[in-house]
């Protein structure tokens, strides 16, 4: 499944559609939260900074947003390769160093629900399984929203080719990741495919030979192919460099 896509400019456009995809969906929810799970790697990171600035920061409702992760690097929360430090620096700090209307943080501490790293794999997937259980209950979560990035390879999320993609466990422990590190944590595919939007930020010339194979259906189970989320929207934020026509 490939799904819909808009291909745009450059990196900017795709973090500004980003933004206004992100917003028009949470005024949309009609719930009291909104669960937003994001992506590590480079290509969302301007995206994250945009939600911090004028006028993104003054049109999204934080009251209501939860933060999760779609996966995660098990190093220690102050390494370099952390998503939850990618995510602290570009999107949690910048927030919450601007006044909010109540003096308070716009993103505190019981609104961020990143993946513990402090323990084996298995310990950290089963106990950010329990955090998922506590916030969604006890069926598979249905994450609001979800942003993803693709690899070169067509991973998504931890999820790489080759891997086996099983059914019941919603947090997944990699040990073998070809992009490094090698241990990390997963969203599973069935979590990722019950959200109700996925988005996916590709850009730079290096996606563009997985797009054309996803575009021509020769994705040899990429996984990034695999998410078609059901009952749920997809849409593909694609620069003109990753599309291949740049
Ligand atoms: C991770 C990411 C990963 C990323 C892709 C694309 O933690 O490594 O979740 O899946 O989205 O590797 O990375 P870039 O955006 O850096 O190209």
């Amino acid at each position: 499944m490939y799904g819909d896509t808009l291909i745009l400019p450059n990196p900017q456009s795709v973090a500004e559609h980003a933004a206004w995809n992100f917003i028009s969906a949470l005024e949309r929810c009609h719930n009291e939260r909104f669960s937003l799970a994001l992506s590590g790697g480079s290509t969302p990171q301007r995206f994250y900074r945009l939600l911090t600035e004028d006028p993104w920061r003054g049109k999204v409702n934080w009251q209501k947003l939860h933060v999760f992760l779609a996966d995660e690097r098990l190093v220690p929360a102050d390494d370099p390769d952390s998503n939850d430090r990618m995510i602290r620096q570009t999107l949690v700090e910048p927030l919450n160093a601007c006044p909010s209307p109540d003096g308070g943080q716009l993103l505190p501490p019981s609104q961020i629900h990143t993946m513990p790293t402090d323990g084996t794999a298995e310990d950290c997937a089963s106990r950010h399984e329990a955090e998922l259980k506590a916030f969604f209950g006890d069926t598979p979560p249905r994450f609001d929203m979800m942003v993803l990035g693709m690899g070169p390879d067509g991973h998504t999320a931890s999820l790489f080719p080759g891997h086996t993609h099983p059914q019941g466990p919603w947090v997944l422990p990699v040990y073998d990741s070809p992009k490094p590190p090698p241990t990390r944590l997963s969203l599973s595919l069935e979590v990722i495919n019950q959200a109700h939007r996925v988005l996916f930020l590709v850009t730079g010339h290096d996606k563009a030979a997985a797009l054309r194979a996803l575009r021509e259906s020769d994705t040899h189970g990429m996984p990034a192919g695999l998410v078609n989320p059901q009952g749920g929207n997809l849409l593909w934020l694609v620069d003109r460099a990753a599309e291949g026509t740049a």
